[in-house]
């Protein structure tokens, strides 16, 4: 149910037109790896390698994101990857505030689908987003915390931007000593689930949610099986395991 969900509103991003950046992309980069991942990273937004591939993180950050995974034992197929914004911004310019909150909603739904347990935001885009909070990275790198976003508690952990650490050596042992802290993260399992008012709560545009709710309906009607054209389009883009 879960992957099916997930590629509801990926069939729905994949068309998306809610900003301009859609006129310069070449296609969405929606996200990809373990539907059922406890460990989600959150990165900034495709850039020309991702754009080409419509897979996120397959440039040199993404080298390097799969190196450190490594060092901890783990890799890409275990965890799920995803960015703020799913259209390249042109010329790798960074995001509009106008882009992430018209973007956000994907994020939400994508982190509301998965519920991992650890969340590591990559970066200042993804740390102000999901801490709701326009602290910087550089103050906040390392220093895991258990913050609700949407309707769940997640251990949050910021981390330097991969594409920061790739020619900055000090930058990239800062990284790879705060990855070191993820396997202990992830161990101490779930977080409490407060009751309660979210911390970041996503306000939804009204259209999205009810879009959400009507691809619910129409999942529990019986399948419809995808043209293989679209089923290669939707595992090479999507790239869900
Ligand atoms: N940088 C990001 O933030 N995301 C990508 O997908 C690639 C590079």
């Amino acid at each position: 149910m879960r992957r099916e969900l997930l590629k509801a509103v990926y069939e729905e991003a994949r068309t998306c037109v809610a900003c301009p950046l859609h006129q310069s992309r070449t296609q969405v980069v929606f996200g990809s790896g373990h539907a059922d991942a406890d460990l989600m990273f959150v990165g900034e937004a495709p850039g020309a390698n991702e754009d080409r591939m419509g897979l996120p993180f397959v440039g040199q950050a993404g080298k390097l994101l799969d190196r450190l995974l490594e060092e901890i034992e783990m890799d890409r197929k275990q965890v799920f990857v995803v960015n703020v914004l799913k259209c390249r911004p042109p010329d790798n310019r960074d995001p509009q505030p106008h882009e992430i909150a018209t973007c956000q909603g994907y994020l939400f739904r994508q982190l509301d689908l998965i519920e991992p347990t650890v969340v590591c935001t990559l970066g200042n885009f993804a740390t102000k987003l999901l801490r709701g909070d326009p602290t910087g990275i550089s103050r906040l790198h390392g220093q895991p915390e258990v913050r609700t976003i949407g309707p769940r508690a997640v251990r949050l952990l910021p981390l330097l931007h991969p594409a920061a650490a790739l020619y900055t050596p000090s930058n990239l042992e800062t990284l790879r000593a705060d990855f070191a802290q993820i396997p202990g993260l992830l161990g101490l399992g779930p977080p409490p689930q407060a009751a309660g008012e979210p911390e970041v709560a996503p306000e939804l545009p009204a259209l999205v949610s009810e879009a959400l709710e009507e691809m619910r309906s129409a999942l529990e009607q019986p399948e419809v099986v995808a043209s293989p054209q679209a089923a290669t389009t939707e595992q090479q883009q999507l790239g869900l395991f």
